[in-house]
C-alpha cells in the first residue's frame, strides 16, 4: 500500500491510498475516503456495486458547476450503457412503468413547463399553512412513546413524520395512509435492489396515485378540494395543464423525493446533535427560547455537515466534455457527491467541524441549478420541527447504544441509520 488507490489505479506515487469505497466501513464514515478523492481524484471513475461506471465529482467549485451544466442531461437515454441495453440505473422497480417520466429524470424544455406547473400548487404559502399541521403530527408521535422512556427514533419517529406530512398535504385519506407507510417502509428497507417487494409496493402505490387523481379530478368543483393533488390537476400555466400521467408522476416524486430524505434529515440531524453535546446545547436552548433563526441556520448546518442525500441523482454526459480537468466521454454517467462538496475545506471554514451558528453556509444538500429542491421548504418545516420539539420535549434525550454500533443503509444516494434506539426520562402526554 501507500503508492495508489487501489480501486482504480488513480493518484501518484507517495501519496496516501485511497480508502475503499462502498464497503460497510465506508457506508458508516465515508468522509475519510471523500476527503482523499477531493485531494487526489477530484474527478474519479469508479466500478459502483451495481457495476455500472460511473465519475464521481467531489470538489464544491465542481459539483456546483456539474449541477448546473447543461451538458449533463438527466435523460436515461443518454447513458451509454442503457443504450446497449447493459447496466442499471434510476428507481429500482419504476423501469418501464409511467412514472418515469418526473422532473429528476428530464431535461428543459419538458422540466420548465412541469416545474412550472407544479410550483404553481407546491406553493411556499400552502406550506407555510400547513405547519400547524406538521407540529399537530410532531407531537403525537412522540406522545406515542414518551412515556416509555426509550425509542428507535427511526422507525418511531423520523419514519412516519414525512409520510404522514406528504400524504396529508397530497389529499391522501387518513384511512388509506398506513398504506402508504407500509409501501414506503418497503422502499426504504429495500431500496437499491431490484427485489420483488420494491416493485411490488411501487405498482401498488401508482394503481392507488392513479384512482386517487381520477377520483379527485371528478370531485374537482366540490367544496373542500384544497389538497395538493386538486392543486396539481388545476393548475394551469399558458392554458396547459397536466395529463393525469404527468400528474401521478409527480405525486409519487413528491413522495418519492420527499420521503426517505427527510427521514435521513431528521435521524442524521438528530445523531449528530448527541454526538455533539456543545452544539445539541445551543439548539435546545434556542428551541426553548423560540430563537427560530438560529434553529433554521443550525438545521442547515446540520444538512451541510451530514446531509440525507450522498450523491445527487443521476447525470449523463450528452457530449464529451471536461469537467474538473478531467475528460468525460459522451454518454458516461456523472454522480455529483454533495457530502463530500459540502466538507470542501476550499469552501469552508473548518468543514469537519459542526458549527451550528456558521455563517455564508451555502451548501449543496439540496442541489444547485434547475432541479434544486422543490420540496425544500417542506423539509425545512419538517426538520426544523421534529428536532425543535424533540429537545424541548425530552430535554435528557441521550443515546442508547454504541455509535460503533450503529448500522447505516449501504444505499448509494442516500446516507441514513437503520435503527436510533435512545432513552430518557419518560414523560406523561
Ligand atoms: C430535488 C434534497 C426533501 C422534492 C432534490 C435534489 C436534492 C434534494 C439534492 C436535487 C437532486 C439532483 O439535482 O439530482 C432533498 C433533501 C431533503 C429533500 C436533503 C430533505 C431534507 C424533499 C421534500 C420534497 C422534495 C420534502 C417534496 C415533498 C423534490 C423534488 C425534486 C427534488 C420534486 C426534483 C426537482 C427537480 O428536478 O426540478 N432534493 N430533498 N424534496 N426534491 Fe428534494
Amino acid at each position: 500500500p501507500g503508492t495508489a488507490c487501489p480501486v482504480s489505479g488513480h493518484g501518484p506515487a507517495a501519496v496516501p491510498p485511497c480508502p475503499e469505497l462502498f464497503t460497510w466501513e465506508f457506508a458508516a464514515d465515508p468522509y475519510p475516503a471523500y476527503a482523499w478523492l477531493r485531494e487526489h481524484a477530484p474527478v474519479h471513475r469508479t466500478r459502483l456495486p451495481s457495476g455500472v461506471e460511473a465519475w464521481l465529482v467531489t470538489r464544491y467549485a465542481d459539483a456546483r458547476q456539474a449541477l448546473a451544466d447543461t451538458r449533463l442531461s438527466k435523460n436515461p437515454v443518454h447513458h451509454s450503457e442503457a443504450a446497449h441495453g447493459k447496466g442499471k440505473v434510476g428507481i429500482p422497480g419504476e423501469r418501464g412503468a409511467n412514472l418515469m417520466t418526473h422532473l429528476l429524470n428530464i431535461d428543459p424544455p419538458d422540466h420548465t413547463r412541469l416545474r412550472r406547473l407544479v410550483s404553481k400548487a407546491f406553493t411556499p404559502r400552502r406550506i407555510a399553512r400547513f405547519a400547524p399541521r406538521v407540529q399537530e403530527l410532531t407531537d403525537a408521535l412522540i406522545d406515542s412513546f414518551a412515556e416509555r422512556g426509550e425509542a428507535d427514533l427511526i422507525h418511531e419517529f423520523a419514519f412516519p413524520l414525512p409520510i404522514y406530512a406528504i400524504c396529508d398535504l397530497l389529499g391522501v385519506p387518513r384511512e388509506d395512509q398506513d398504506d402508504f407507510r407500509d409501501w414506503a417502509g418497503m422502499m426504504i428497507r429495500h431500496g437499491g435492489g431490484p427485489r420483488g417487494g420494491v416493485a411490488r409496493s411501487v405498482k401498488k402505490m401508482r394503481g392507488y396515485l392513479a384512482e386517487l387523481i381520477h377520483r379527485k379530478r371528478e370531485a374537482l368543483g366540490e367544496e373542500g378540494a384544497d389538497d395538493l393533488i386538486s392543486g396539481l390537476i388545476r393548475a394551469s400555466d399558458h392554458g396547459e395543464h397536466l395529463t393525469e400521467n404527468e400528474a401521478a408522476a409527480m405525486a409519487f416524486i413528491l413522495l418519492f423525493a420527499g420521503f426517505e430524505t427527510t427521514v435521513n434529515l431528521i435521524g442524521n440531524g438528530v445523531y449528530q446533535l448527541l454526538r455533539h453535546p456543545d452544539q445539541r446545547a445551543l439548539l435546545q436552548k434556542a428551541a426553548a427560547a423560540g430563537d427560530t433563526e438560529l434553529l433554521a441556520a443550525g438545521v442547515e448546518e446540520l444538512l451541510r455537515y451530514d446531509g440525507p442525500v450522498e450523491l445527487a441523482t443521476w447525470r449523463f454526459a450528452t457530449r464529451d466534455l471536461t469537467l474538473g480537468g478531467q475528460r468525460i466521454a459522451e454518454g458516461d454517467p456523472v454522480l455529483v457527491v454533495l457530502a463530500a462538496a459540502d466538507r470542501d475545506p476550499r469552501r469552508f471554514a473548518e468543514p469537519d467541524v459542526l458549527d451550528l451558528r456558521r455563517r455564508d453556509n451555502q451548501h449543496l444538500g439540496y442541489g444547485h441549478g434547475i432541479h434544486y429542491c422543490l420540496g425544500a421548504p417542506l423539509a425545512r418545516l419538517e426538520g426544523q420541527a421534529a428536532i425543535a420539539t424533540l429537545l424541548t420535549r425530552l430535554p435528557d434525550l441521550a443515546l442508547a447504544a454504541d455509535p460503533d454500533d450503529l448500522r447505516w443503509r449501504g444505499g448509494l444516494i442516500m446516507r441514513g441509520l437503520r435503527a436510533l434506539p435512545v432513552e430518557f426520562t419518560p414523560v406523561r402526554k
